[in-house]
């Protein structure tokens, strides 16, 4: 295992006192890990150093053709004051599948959870302590090279941030409100859905922006090529229970493979309920709105947790979902996911890494 150099920082920054105000992602620790890539070299120089701004060329690959990838994930504080990951192996485990897509050089997975360890040991003190609040862990690696002619970069730099963060939402676990998408669309099989990629993310903002025009906090994406299937949302994976089945789209590429999906499959099929990943037509769902059988509708997401859809609109169509409410395989999930996460109920799954 590669040593990891400490540079501390002779100026810490005074943590945020009124925790119920982190919001989300704007709050950055003291320290960083920084990692470099260079062909014939491979990856080297693993270090933490402060938190900060650092120069890079006009010419960066990744401004140019967005050669980049990312991760999310988070440390929880539990009662007895333990800090702990919720399925790191997964992120970066998923980080080489990105990596692969994209063309940027793979990651020793043991090494870079080794890392995260140590990064978040040394700013435990920015792990928040109120109920909700976590540490969310944001890996991220992305060409350098100056060069502005398309081509797989030779230099990378390989960073984790950490961002004190509380609900993703402003409406915390309130449901929110999502419009179908009919206009844009986010990924088509044999692109870039599945991998964690700012592309996918930068493809969702002019959708976005009109959901937000009409009152709507995201969009929910059809598949690019029919455009009657649901894929996800973006910021998370979308469930749909229908007549008690717990229904999820099936990972067919343009659907990104979350971790809190993947998790809730897991709970949902241990309390026995009937579960299936499948091709759902929005059609469908309004069928089943109008029947009455539509009962819950749920995303799913790391930095989502499990946030209840209050409202789904499609064209004129308006569905009220639950009464606008949470509903009970919603709330049950909740309860376990966080339940597990955050230490207040026994990890029977195993997915709980601890820091010590
Ligand atoms: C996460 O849930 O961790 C993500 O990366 C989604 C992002 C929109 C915050």
């Amino acid at each position: 295992m590669m040593d990891i150099k400490i540079e501390k920082t002779t100026a810490p920054k005074a943590k945020p006192t009124d925790e119920s105000k982190l919001g989300f992602g704007h709050i950055f620790t003291d320290h960083m890990f920084v990692m470099n890539y260079d062909a014939g070299k491979g990856w080297n120089n693993p270090r933490i150093v402060p938190y900060g701004d650092f120069p890079i060329s006009p010419a960066a690959m990744c401004l140019h053709y967005g050669q980049e990838i990312f991760e999310g994930l988070k440390a929880y504080r539990t009662a007895d004051g333990t800090i702990q990951l919720f399925r790191p192996q997964e992120n970066y485990k998923r980080m080489n599948n990105s990596a692969k897509r994209m063309v940027i050089p793979e990651i020793d997975e043991e090494f870079m959870l080794y890392a995260t360890k140590e990064l978040v040991k040394m700013e435990a003190d920015w792990v928040p302590h109120s109920d909700g609040t976590s540490l969310y862990i944001r890996p991220f690696i992305f060409a350098t090279d100056p060069y502005v002619g398309v081509k797989p970069a030779d230099h990378y730099l390989l960073m984790i941030i950490l961002s004190p963060s509380g609900a993703y939402y402003s409406t915390g676990l309130n449901p929110v409100k999502i419009y179908v998408e009919n206009q844009y669309v986010r990924a088509v099989r044999g692109g870039t859905g599945f991998a964690k990629t700012a592309a996918n993310y930068a493809i969702s903002l002019a959708g976005q922006a009109e959901a937000h025009e009409q009152d709507y906090e995201q969009v929910l994406w059809l598949d690019g090529v029919e455009r009657k299937y649901v894929e996800e949302v973006g910021s998370m994976n979308i469930f749909f229970v229908i007549d008690g089945e717990v229904i999820t789209p099936e990972l067919t590429g343009s659907v990104l493979p979350g971790i809190t999906r993947m998790s809730a499959l897991e709970v949902c099929k241990s309390k026995g309920y009937k579960v299936s990943e499948r091709r759902i037509s929005i059609q469908e769902i309004a069928d089943a709105y109008d029947n009455g059988k539509l009962d819950e509708v749920f995303g799913t997401g790391t930095a989502a947790v499990i946030s209840p859809v209050g409202h789904l609109k499609w064209g004129d169509k308006v569905m009220t979902i639950n009464n606008n409410e949470i509903g009970p395989i919603s709330q049950m999930l909740y309860d376990t996911m966080t339940g597990i996460q955050w230490g207040k109920i026994p990890d029977k799954f195993g997915w709980i890494e601890k820091i010590d």
